[in-house]
């Protein structure tokens, strides 16, 4: 019965959504009435490229780049832009963005050394992560990298060790704890992140203190969650130069810039779709700023900030992931059959769920459209399924969908948000990613194949 109401009540939220318009990711519906992308028809792509199928839209791409690097502008000279290589780290889709001059925010010694085979230089670079390697310190150093965060205490005596041993100096940043929930960075309340400092300071011929990091949210619609950390971070600043005399000059504010047409569910909207399969209500399009008003907002309670408390304006480093790759990829998926029964859900079982490639719509909310009639009224309620054996892969519980037949293709939106980043093969390859400019589709990444699947197998 609370079941039947709250369902019923998702229906008309999914109908009456603002997200029900496709040229919010900046696609058409072409003549055939078919889902388009920079003129070409998301069912040619399939019948070209095969199915599941991730398009990338780099008009589209380039605009969020060219929106946060105008808001960014207003920073102060010398503010970096650094796109955060985990979002999506698919070299075709990073080499634009390096060209038009944003830099790479890498967690990992592999995303460390692709940031370099990909020519992003030192200045450009930033790293992140709890599990650095020795070696990776090692190259990140020598290229000059702008900071190497620190995680943990141990990390700064390996760092100090490893630029002995070169002979070099790291630029070193030290990554705040936000909250004892979190388990990264160092703790401010203890005085560890303090001593972390101190300790960074005491050996100026191998370690140069260059940033104060944080990063604690996700796709968030206003920037009072940045306002807040900036201000302990700035707080933390002034202690530090109280206490040394020492001036940091980067403030590192992370990622977690969020877009308007996705949103992570909360709580207790996840607990009703893990318990009910109650989809949540979607984002309204009203309630996320824009991207110029949210940076503008940032940057002057900044400077406000900084000069209460006698500080000068650090440059500021952002690490957007999100924000600048999610609106510029979708999905396309086919559906390979659907079963309608006397009780239960009606499922569509397609060839993309959440144990191969959309495991964010398992707790965030996401557009979907039937790729051949975008505008079609949604009349039937789906259980959208993968194609893995295991009842735990879905896509998506009760959406609401225009009535599907087999060989239907949907559309997920905002896939350039961690959709490649976590998809997985278990039991199949995982899907081709294309690239469409100008009327032109582009393979930037082929589909895996079976022999992919065993190429590092011994046996
Ligand atoms: C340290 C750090 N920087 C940047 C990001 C990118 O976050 P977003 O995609 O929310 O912008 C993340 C994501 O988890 C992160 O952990």
């Amino acid at each position: 019965m609370i079941k039947a109401l709250l369902l019923r009540r998702s229906g008309s939220w999914q109908r009456q959504s603002g997200l029900r318009d496709i040229s919010l990711w900046d696609l058409e519906s072409n003549s055939a009435g078919h889902l388009s992308v920079q003129g070409i028809d998301a069912l040619q792509l399939v019948a070209r490229f095969g199915s599941p199928l991730l398009v990338v839209n780099r008009a589209r791409l380039m605009k969020d780049v060219g929106a946060l690097q105008d808001a960014v502008a207003h920073a102060p000279p010398g503010s970096k832009i650094l796109y955060s290589y985990k979002t999506n780290c698919v070299p075709g889709i990073l080499k634009p963005m390096h060209e038009a001059g944003i830099g790479a925010e890498v967690i990992s010694p592999y995303e460390l050394w692709l940031a370099e085979k990909l020519g992003v230089a030192g200045a450009m670079t930033l790293y992140n992560g709890v599990d650095k390697s020795d070696e990776s310190l090692e190259s990140a150093i020598r290229s000059g990298i702008l900071a190497i965060n620190i995680d943990h205490m141990e990390e700064i005596h390996r760092l100090r060790a490893v630029a002995g041993r070169l002979g070099r100096k790291a630029n070193v940043g030290v990554r705040l704890a936000l909250s004892s929930r979190s388990q990264f960075g160092l703790d401010i309340d203890s005085g560890e992140a303090h001593a972390a400092c101190k300790a960074i300071l005491s050996s100026p011929e191998h370690l140069d203190l260059q940033c104060v990091h944080v990063h604690l949210t996700s796709n968030a619609k206003d920037p009072s969650a940045h306002l807040a950390f900036a201000g302990r971070a700035l707080e933390f600043m002034r202690q530090l130069k109280d206490a040394t005399g020492y001036t940091v000059p980067y403030l590192d504010l992370g990622g977690g810039i969020g877009v308007p047409t996705t949103k992570n569910m909360n709580g207790i909207e996840y607990g009703l779709y893990r318990l009910f399969g109650v989809l949540p209500r979607p984002p309204r399009l009203d309630e996320c700023k824009p991207i110029s008003s949210f940076m503008e907002e940032l940057i002057q309670s900044i400077e406000a900030g900084c000069k209460r408390l006698g500080l000068p304006t650090p440059r500021l480093l952002m690490e957007p992931g999100r924000l600048l790759t999610s609106r510029a990829e979708f999905l396309l998926a086919s559906v390979r059959a659907v079963k309608q029964r006397t009780r239960g859900p009606t499922f569509a079982m397609t060839d993309a769920g959440r144990l191969s490639v959309t495991f964010p719509c398992d707790f965030e909310y996401h557009e979907a459209f039937v790729a051949g009639r975008p505008s079609a009224r949604l009349d039937a309620f789906y259980d959208v399924m993968g194609r893995v054996c295991t009842s735990s892969d879905w896509m998506f519980k009760n959406r609401l969908l225009p009535r599907l037949q087999a060989g239907d293709v949907l559309a997920v939106m905002d896939a350039g948000a961690y959709f490649s980043s976590y998809s997985s093969n278990f039991a199949f390859p995982r899907p081709a990613i294309v690239m469409v400019q100008d009327g032109e589709a582009t393979l930037i990444r082929a589909a895996e194949t079976f022999e992919h699947l065993t190429a590092m197998d011994r046996a």
